[in-house]
């Protein structure tokens, strides 16, 4: 079993990494708590991962509905009665059992239940246990937007357990891949043919050391959203006009590295070789590096604008020689001619 540390002085936590994880989880409940709930959704439940979980406390296990269109402030507001109809005090905890969407929503109504309670998150997924159970963002979308409304609340404990991936569907893969290809330019890199729990211990160790140096995101957490402006514009042209893209978070991320390389090397930032080391990088993860047939320069550009972490100007996250930064002020005809170079309609 891998531990690391996300060092954050009084709010500190481990991530346990390696199979069978998940029964850890009495030992790195919070000191004082005396009740969990248990957050889930019904494919975690059907695939078995909670049987034999054992919080050491009295527990309820609360449901709650997949995909993206759960994550609202309605669905926190059945959670949070669901802890007060169940006498969760502010010293007990939550314990989100899933993906990025449960630990997000799981983790901001703790966040918000008796102004911050407690929680640990059990990760279940490539993509939740590389990125969105570490860390401590919280949230839920608005009409308006992916993410508007959340917390920085850092959990009391993460388990990454390696045995859970076992029932992954397939493309539910490549959204893990595309943040660890990522990962590969922002520290010492998860290689592909390293054991699977190599791999995520890898990246968890940076996000932990980029999340301690900078928790609230003033300037270097921005690196973990390397590749993800494009990746972001696309997912939503995608939901918008082009459903046929059905492309996976990650495989956004892996188009997005590649768009991110050309657009820096095009600035000066980095050369012929490093963009050369991003497709190499994209293609060992078995991921894609094309744009979808169809997909509008102009298009595109307009959701990066509408993209908070765009910002106002246009910033993105760019390799270059002191490594990958957040780049702002770049002109939208670069950004045009490196869609274009990518095959982008004009
Ligand atoms: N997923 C990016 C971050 O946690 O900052």
């Amino acid at each position: 079993m891998h531990e690391i540390r996300v060092a954050l002085g009084a709010r500190s936590y481990p991530v346990l990494i390696g199979p069978g994880a998940r029964h850890e989880l009495s030992g790195v409940l919070p000191v004082g708590a005396r009740r969990a709930v248990i957050v889930t959704q019904e494919a975690v439940q059907e695939a078995g991962w909670l049987q034999g979980l054992d919080p050491g406390v009295p527990f309820e296990v609360c449901t709650m509905a997949g995909g993206e269109a759960t994550k609202t402030m309605g669905t926190v507001e059945e959670l949070c009665r669901r802890f007060a109809q169940s006498g969760l005090s502010r010293a007990d905890v939550v314990v989100a059992v899933g993906g990025g969407i449960v630990t997000d929503v799981a983790g901001f109504a703790a966040a918000s239940y008796h102004r911050g309670t407690a929680y640990v998150n059990i990760a279940t997924t490539l993509l939740g246990q590389v990125d969105a159970a570490v860390g401590g963002k919280t949230g839920v979308n608005l009409p308006e937007g992916k993410n508007l409304v959340g917390a920085f609340w850092q959990p009391a404990a993460v388990l990454c357990d390696t045995e859970t991936l076992a029932t992954l569907p397939p493309r539910e893969w490549a959204c893990g891949k595309g943040e660890m290809a990522k990962y590969a330019f922002l520290g010492q890199p998860p290689r592909p043919d390293d054991e699977l729990e190599e791999q995520v211990a890898r990246c968890v160790a940076i996000k932990a050391e980029v999340v301690a140096a900078d928790e609230r995101e003033g300037d270097r957490r921005m690196a973990l959203n390397y590749g993800h402006t494009l990746a972001h514009a696309l997912e939503s042209a995608g939901m918008a006009d082009h459903p046929e893209w059905d492309l996976r978070h990650g495989e956004a991320v892996a188009i997005g590295l590649i768009f991110a390389a050309l657009l820096a090397r095009r600035l000066g930032r980095i050369d012929e070789a490093r963009v050369r080391q991003h497709r190499t990088v994209v293609a060992a993860f078995d991921l894609p590096s094309a744009l979808p047939p169809g997909a509008s320069a102009a298009e595109l550009v307009t959701f990066m604008g509408r993209d908070k972490k765009a910002q106002q100007d246009l910033t993105f996250v760019l390799d270059g020689p002191e490594g990958v930064q957040p780049v702002r002020g770049v002109a939208p005809s670069d950004v045009l001619a490196t869609l274009v170079e990518m095959g982008a309609l004009s």
